[in-house]
């Protein structure tokens, strides 16, 4: 009689995306690339959507949040998918309130200044407060080819919103809060480490094949300050993804100074930004994680045959190790032309080993 051995889990270091094997620095052909803000306004499928919908509309929604993920997927080529949402989405369940004023970026109705706001703070359940973004993601696995990459904010980057009430260059009220109010700090971080560590267990287990934690603005800190008030609370972010069993990128900028602790905070892929060269980066992050990266945004803008010096010249700091993921140091900007993005996809794809 047939008899079909039962099927095995496969074991994680046996995945079949260039993407998921490169996260745990297995052998690939050629790097995977996708890029940060790969959904977006340089996108005209994009501005289309927005003409008719807000920014939180298209994240409510959870087909058209699926839709617009789907868009640069389709049009450049990108080895992963990263879920259309916002870091700053658990601000609206929390009760600090959200708003995305034409122009401005974002704007927190509430701030939270003092240990009664941090208290005031609702408690947050991902499930039915944030149900909205893991639809998105139930519909997604139905429709992507590719991996899905699901995201939160770190506690520090989400902080500075929700103590500023907007973006800041300086974060002078959140380093105020720091050195003058700890306790009001650690009481904050704590309680958004939590929030953020459950939402992001929930997307995994909705389906999310890898997750990002961006620590966008965390380069504002000098290594102390990082060790003192943020490592702990992005550490049990991290620790928490990776129990789940996918690979967790930890991604901030300007963080030259501070890879060695976030490293040690965690992350099986650490982002780099384009202030170190990749090879330099690496080493002091060392062999034992893959890296993110690094190419400016901004060269997105050059002619051709200059971008693909700066891609090249990136392909080849990876010196054919095992673990690098092509993407820029941060996200794609604005007027950047679609097709740039595509003919970096195939630059990526067709730099080979060979070429090292
Ligand atoms: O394609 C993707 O990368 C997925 C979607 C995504 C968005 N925001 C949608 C968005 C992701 C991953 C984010 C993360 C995010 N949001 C970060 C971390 C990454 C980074 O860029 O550092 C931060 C700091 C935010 C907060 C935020 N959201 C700001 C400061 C702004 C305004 C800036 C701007 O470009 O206007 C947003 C708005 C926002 N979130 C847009 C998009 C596509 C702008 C486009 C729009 O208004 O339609």
């Amino acid at each position: 009689m047939a008899h079909s051995q039962p099927t095995k889990e496969l074991p994680i270091t046996n995945y079949q995306s260039p993407f998921l094997r490169a996260c745990y620095r297995q052998p690939v052909d050629a790097s995977p690339v996708w890029f940060m803000r790969q959904a977006g306004r340089y996108m005209p499928e994009y501005r289309a959507i927005r003409k008719k919908y807000s920014l939180l509309e298209i994240c409510y929604q959870p087909e058209l949040a699926a839709e617009v993920t789907l868009q640069p997927v389709r049009a450049l080529g990108v080895d992963a998918a990263i879920l259309f949402a916002d870091i700053l989405l658990p601000a609206i369940p929390l009760g600090v309130g959200l708003e995305f004023a034409k122009g401005e970026g974002p704007v927190l109705l509430n701030p939270v200044r003092t240990m009664e706001d941090v208290k005031n703070l609702r408690p947050v359940n991902p499930e039915t407060d944030l149900g909205y973004v893991l639809d998105a993601i139930r519909i997604l696995r139905r429709e992507l080819s590719v991996p899905l990459i699901g995201f939160c904010g770190a506690p520090f980057t989400v902080a500075s919103y929700i103590i500023e009430g907007g973006s800041s260059r300086k974060f002078l009220k959140t380093k105020t809060m720091m050195y003058a109010e700890p306790q009001t700090w650690h009481a904050l971080m704590e309680k958004l480490s939590t929030v953020l560590s459950d939402y992001l267990v929930a997307q995994i287990r909705a389906g999310a094949q890898a997750v990002q934690v961006f620590d966008s603005w965390v380069g504002a800190l000098s290594p102390q300050d990082y060790e003192e008030f943020v490592l702990p609370y992005s550490q049990k972010i991290l620790q928490d993804a990776k129990k789940e069993n996918v690979p967790v990128i930890h991604f901030g900028t300007n963080t030259a100074t501070l890879l060695p602790l976030i490293k040690r905070a965690g992350g099986d892929v650490i982002g780099l930004d384009w202030r170190i060269h990749l090879d330099d980066g690496w080493r002091l992050l060392g062999d034992d994680v893959a890296v993110q990266g690094n190419l400016d945004p901004t060269v997105l803008f050059a002619p051709l045959p200059e971008i693909k010096k700066r891609v090249d010249d990136i392909l080849r700091r990876t010196n054919g190790r095992a673990g690098h993921i092509f993407n820029l140091g941060h996200g794609v900007l604005q007027h950047t032309p679609v097709d740039t993005l595509k003919a970096v996809v195939e630059m990526v794809h067709e730099f080979r080993r060979t070429s090292l």
